[in-house]
């Protein structure tokens, strides 16, 4: 498969199970990240397409929230269905315009945004309320109704799946979606468009808006006809959904950014350590919200453990999403390696010791957006590398004395999204598991995850638990019903 099999058409708006142009008649254009070129162009949504998408959303929810809940099921399982069906088609779309390698977009990415859709059909007929002790001559109980119009607004890093953890869950619950992916990333949310359509799911029920975080995503959160918000990206932008939110006080649930801990003791099997620590900061260019992108090493074994991962990493070459060779791909857009490469100043600057990277790679003669990994050592706690999420593959290394240090230094940060412990000894481990601040904790592993698992975090890396059976309490409110039996 190579990326020129066909050309791409230009992307619209889908409002109301219609395909159409923005109503200014404006659009933008999404570029590869692997070489700076232009894929195509799509529309630009303003704030009366958000309003137009609202309507369409209110307008189709009350017969879908009193759909039969098997029904609703089997048009997720058909979405499902289709995902993994249009893998291949899929998988290239997400490569060609996040830079992620392609066979990681088909196998994981889209393969995952499947077991979502399938998780959650699962769910729909299983939505059960509860029979309540009630006093006297009564009877109690509750119900679980879906919230109402969800605004799902979401990142490029995963750009499919993302939708997929919004999208399945609001549906099954049996809520309407207004969905706006990012505006770097726009073209497989328009592809799950056309497979929503297809698969026979009503009119309005979903609606894709592409478009910028203002005028777009903005209008989407001020909207007095939108019930919640469910927001993955940047902590600095989620603070401003929370405020905007309180205007009408709609439900709002945000996965931010992290700076999380990978903390390896010197008990730990140092291979399989070595190679967490470069996964947990390379996967996904570093663009991850979960990145292991504060490593501390129990002093002892910090020589030797340098010594290994410097050499690991610097056989991760970057590369064009579509070589098969690729295992790390270019940043996501030019703003993003200039944000990153801002920080390697910042870490030099700052008197950091840079182990390896921190130079442009030489991929497709210098258009893509490629950088190598970087590892910094002698981190400390103030350097602003130590603090602020990059959100790209750039390591900072420090070292800890015992168990009491090492919880501390990986709970000093304002983030708490994850964080991972390489240990042999069973009790340090959980011990430490359970001493960090960090809505997931993996223990001699790192990235690990399971549409089964609740995810999100703690502290400012935002709330509400996303995935797992805790999606439909973010998706669902209860309602008590009280019954007079005098
Ligand atoms: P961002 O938070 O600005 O964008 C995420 C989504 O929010 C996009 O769909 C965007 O259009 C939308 N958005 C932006 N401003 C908005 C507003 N005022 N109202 C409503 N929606 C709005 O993230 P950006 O600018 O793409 O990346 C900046 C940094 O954020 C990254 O370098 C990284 O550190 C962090 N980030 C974290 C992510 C995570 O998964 N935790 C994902 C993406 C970015
Ligand atoms: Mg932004």
């Amino acid at each position: 498969m190579t990326q020129t099999d066909t050309i791409l058409e230009p992307g619209r708006l889908f409002i109301g199970g219609e395909w159409r142009d923005a109503a200014s008649g404006r659009s933008f254009e999404t570029v590869n990240p692997s070489n700076g070129e232009v894929l195509t162009t799509v529309a630009e949504a303003g704030k009366d397409d958000v309003d137009a998408a609202v309507q369409a959303a209110r307008s189709a929810f009350p017969a879908w929230a009193e759909t039969d809940p098997r029904k609703r099921a089997k048009l997720l399982f058909r979405i499902a269905d289709e995902l993994e069906a249009r893998k291949d088609e899929l998988g290239r779309l997400e490569a060609l315009d996040n830079g992620k390698p392609y066979r990681q977009a088909r196998n994981i990415d889209v393969v995952d945004a499947a077991k979502a859709f399938r998780y959650y059909a699962g769910w729909a007929d299983k939505i059960e309320g509860d029979v309540l002790p009630a006093p006297g001559a009564h009877l109690a109980y509750t119900r679980r109704e879906p919230v109402g119009v969800c605004g799902a607004i979401i990142p490029w890093n995963y750009p499919l799946l993302m939708a997929a953890w919004k999208v399945a869950p609001a549906l099954a619950c049996g809520n309407t979606v207004v969905l706006k992916p990012a505006e770097q990333t726009p073209l497989t949310a328009l592809e799950l468009g056309r497979i929503i359509a297809e698969v026979g799911v009503p009119a309005g029920v979903v609606n894709i808006l592409t478009g910028f975080g203002d005028p777009a995503g903005a209008a989407i959160v001020a909207h007095p006809d939108v019930d919640k918000i469910a927001f993955t990206g940047s902590t600095a932008v989620g603070k401003l959904i929370q405020r905007e939110a309180a205007g009408t006080l709609k439900r709002i649930s945000l996965e931010l950014g992290g700076k999380s801990p990978n903390i390896v003791f010197a008990d730990a099997d140092m291979e399989a350590a070595v190679k967490g620590a470069a996964t947990g900061i390379l996967y996904n260019t570093g663009q991850a919200c979960t990145a292991g992108s504060r490593l501390l090493l129990e002093a002892s074994i910090h020589d030797e453990f340098m010594e290994k991962l410097k050499a690991r990493v610097e056989r991760m070459t970057p590369g064009d999403a579509f070589d098969d060779k690729t295992r790390l791909g270019p940043l996501v857009s030019q703003e993003q390696l200039d944000q990153v490469m801002g920080y390697v100043e910042k870490g030099k600057a700052e008197g950091a010791e840079l182990v390896t990277g921190g130079d442009r790679a030489n991929v497709n003669g210098g258009k893509g957006f490629f950088l190598s990994p970087t590892i910094f050592d002698r981190v400390t706690p103030e350097m602003t590398i130590a603090r602020e999420e990059i959100f790209g593959p750039v390591l900072a290394v420090s070292t800890f004395e015992d168990m009491d240090d090492a919880v501390a230094q990986g709970n000093a940060t304002e983030y708490g999204l994850a964080a991972a412990v390489w240990t042999r000894d069973v009790a340090k481990a959980h011990l430490a598991a359970h001493r960090l601040h960090a809505g997931t904790v993996w223990i001699n592993t790192y990235h690990v995850m399971d549409t089964g698992a609740p995810f999100g975090g703690y502290k400012q890396s935002g709330y509400g638990r996303e995935l797992g059976k805790n999606a439909i309490d973010l998706y669902t409110q209860v309602k008590t019903v009280w019954v007079n039996l005098g």
